[in-house]
């Protein structure tokens, strides 16, 4: 199955799901990496691995449908059947994702619906919560909203800082992505309303 990953930054959930492949852990073509920051690292990352790369600037388009036009082409022209957000800081627009209906996921450093957004990590410190985690998700039109797909919970400890946090919550999404990339390119999320079954 051919997937792309669209990333704005580091991409170390990218090198992640790079690293799965190669290990044999995911059974996926990895066709693309999509960004649209061309600084990003997570372009880096990917032409070191020999895959192709796009960025797309979205200064260069008019309206975001032109530029999700462009989006779709590559997408096309790649056969992509499963588009995978890591760190894309963008938000995609309803029309892009009943396009691509439960073909896209994305992960969140929270457990949702708790801490949306783009600090989650900090929003769940700073709040003083006692258990945050990680959510991998199917994107619907809403931020960090669609059918849930796996979560895991990490504790806070007593004193401990937000960086350490922070490591450990990157190393729980560097596990728990791949694994649900691979769950979705076996054929074994079922979706039903908001709950999606994982099949055995
Ligand atoms: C990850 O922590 C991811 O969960 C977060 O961006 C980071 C990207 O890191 N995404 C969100 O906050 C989405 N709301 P990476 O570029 O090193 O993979």
């Amino acid at each position: 199955m051919n997937i792309a990953v669209f990333c704005s930054g580091n991409g170390t959930n990218l090198q992640a799901i790079i690293n799965a492949i190669k290990k044999g852990k995911l059974a996926a073509d990895l066709a693309l990496v999509v960004s649209d920051n061309s600084q990003a690292y997570a372009l880096k990352r990917a032409r070191r691995a020999k895959i192709k790369t796009v960025f797309i600037d979205p200064a260069q388009f008019r309206v975001k449908s032109d530029f999700e036009a462009k989006l779709t082409e590559y997408l096309m022209a790649e056969r992509i059947s499963l588009i995978v957000l890591a760190g894309f800081m963008r938000i995609l627009s309803s029309e892009f994702v009943m396009k691509f209906r439960n073909k896209i996921i994305n992960i969140h450093p929270a457990l949702l619906p708790s801490f949306k957004g783009s600090h989650g990590i900090k929003d769940a410190f700073d709040y003083g919560v006692k258990v945050t985690g990680v959510t991998v998700h199917f994107v619907d039109e809403k931020m960090d909203h669609g059918p849930i797909i796996l979560q895991q919970a990490l504790k806070i400890e007593e004193g401990q800082t937000l960086e350490a946090l922070e490591a450990k919550i990157h190393k729980i999404e560097h596990k728990l992505y791949p694994e649900a990339i691979r769950l979705f390119t076996e054929g074994k999320l079922e979706i039903n309303g908001r709950k999606v079954k994982i099949l055995s």
